[in-house]
């Protein structure tokens, strides 16, 4: 489904470049969830942000279905937009806008009849279970509230792939399981591929078939969950999993 070579990632230039992602190379099949684990800074949401499309890659390319979508532009970029719910780190709400609306704002770039657009917004409030919150706004929502607003706006258009950045960082361990509980639901009823970004052990251990370890814009490790936990190589993973070194 996804397959990312060679990707690279520099900010900057000269003395100032600071290199976020360091030739990233690994394929994500479809119908799996795939996890990407690591430190704050080892650059995980801007490894989110270019397979989103909304950073450029400096070298290396993102093939989706075999197609290189990291340097698309226009109709062909907003074609791709469509297959491909984002889940943003924070939930990237429109204060202003209710939950039904905040959930209809990505098909009303696509569908026009209003009718439709209701009728979608009601099946995926439904789904992630706040067909009573349609009229609240997010500042009248918990945070698990939010983060399902978040989920239902991305799952929208009917993507293939659904991509999160720490979709449960700001959130208890209860309202996380809940949360874990409704990507797999996704995962396994509309066989949606997502790649999940996250600090937390706990996320890929609940829920990722495989992962993958980012350290210092590296990828250092990567193999099934259960093998990762394990036995982790790398050091980075060691530290994570309190694994003493010998
Ligand atoms: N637009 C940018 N311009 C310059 N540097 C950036 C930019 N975006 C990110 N960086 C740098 O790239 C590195 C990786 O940042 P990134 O946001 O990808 O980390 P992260 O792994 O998501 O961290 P966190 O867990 O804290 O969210 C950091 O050193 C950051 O300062
Ligand atoms: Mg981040």
């Amino acid at each position: 489904m996804i397959a990312v070579r060679g990707l690279t990632k520099i900010f900057g230039t000269g003395k100032d470049a600071l290199t976020a992602l360091s030739d990233v190379s690994f394929t994500v099949e479809k119908g799996e969830i795939f996890g990407i684990i690591g430190m704050s800074g080892a650059g995980k949401s801007t490894f989110l942000r270019c397979l989103a499309m909304l950073e450029t890659p400096t070298r290396g390319e993102i093939l989706l279905r075999g197609v290189d979508i990291s340097r698309l532009k226009g109709a062909q970029k907003r074609a791709i937009h469509r297959d491909m719910g984002v889940i943003f780190q924070g939930f990237n709400l429109l204060s202003q806008d209710t939950v039904a609306q905040n959930v209809a704002f990505p098909l009303r770039l696509v569908k026009h009849n209003e009718a439709d657009v209701q009728k979608r917004v009601s099946e995926l409030l439904g789904l992630v279970g706040l067909l009573d919150k349609a009229a609240a706004y997010p500042s009248q929502l918990s945070g698990g509230q939010k983060q399902r607003v978040a989920i239902a706006r991305a799952l929208a258009t009917n993507p293939t792939v659904l991509l999160c950045d720490e979709p449960t960082s700001a959130l208890d361990s209860l309202t996380t399981q809940n949360i874990l509980q409704l990507l797999r639901d996704i995962n396994q009823k509309l066989g949606v591929t997502i790649l999940i970004i996250t600090h937390e052990l706990s996320v890929v251990r609940a829920i990722c078939h495989r992962t993958a370890v980012l350290d210092g814009a590296r990828l250092v490790e990567m193999d099934t969950t259960d093998a990762l936990f394990a036995a982790p190589k790398s050091d980075i993973a060691k530290q994570l999993l309190g694994v003493r070194a010998l």
